[in-house]
């Protein structure tokens, strides 16, 4: 499984990659606003010099006709972005249309098996199942991966599944295991995935033993 960044947040991207887990990113008009960034083309593009997947950036329009002059223009801000366009009714018309043009599509705001498999039938280049946005209330999230991995393996589907809206490091490894594709992480829980309290215990003692034998 993959590991993208859930953040708009140039800083936070360039250390992900650093630490050399992350190869994609995500955003959605929620983090864009919470960087405050006005002008999200060159973020995008931005974003796109820095990690070498893809890197999906989302429709913000309500009118279909607006949502596929919008798709189109942000599919040309770089070759690796991924058009992202919303579970609806007219997410799912806006996305035949783009897959039609070429354009690879990351469906996102999904909630069911059902969504999920229209996804799959339009042609979407990844789906966005929201975990944590289920379990917060009370319906597990997880579930939903198992489902639609089920599912797409019964018909043969190509579409990527990326576990998001995960809120802490479990989600990731039980996203793993029920075959996510990519799971989109906050920069918190990539963090969070590194840290092991006897890891810190054991290398504080290494170098507190190391430094009574050694001068280096
Ligand atoms: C992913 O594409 C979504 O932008 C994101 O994971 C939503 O997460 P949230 O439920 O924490 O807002």
């Amino acid at each position: 499984m993959r590991l993208f960044l859930d953040t708009a947040n140039i800083d936070m991207i360039k250390q992900g990659v650093a630490w050399g887990g992350i190869d994609g990113v995500t955003t959605n008009p929620t983090i864009v606003a919470k960087e405050g960034i006005s002008d999200y083309e060159s973020v995008i593009k931005q974003i796109c010099d820095i990690v070498p997947g893809e890197v999906s950036a989302e429709v913000t329009s309500v009118k279909k006709a607006e949502m596929i002059r919008q798709g189109k223009k942000i599919a040309k801000w770089h070759e690796n972005v991924v058009v992202k366009v919303p579970c609806t009714p007219d997410g799912f018309e806006v996305t035949t249309a783009l897959v039609k043009a070429g354009i690879k599509v990351n469906m996102t705001l999904c909630f069911t098996a059902n969504q999920a498999l229209l996804a799959a039938l339009a042609g979407a280049y990844f789906i966005s199942p929201f975990l944590g946005r289920l379990d917060d209330i009370s319906t597990n999230g997880m579930d939903l991966i198992y489902d639609i991995r089920e599912v797409y393996d019964a018909g043969g589907f190509d579409t990527q599944i990326i576990a998001a809206s995960i809120r802490h490091p479990m989600h990731v490894i039980e996203a793993a295991k029920a075959g996510a594709d990519v799971a989109t992480i906050p920069y918190k829980v990539l963090e969070q995935m590194m840290k092991h309290p006897l890891t810190d215990a054991g290398q504080a003692k290494f170098m507190e033993d190391w430094r009574k034998v050694s001068n280096t």
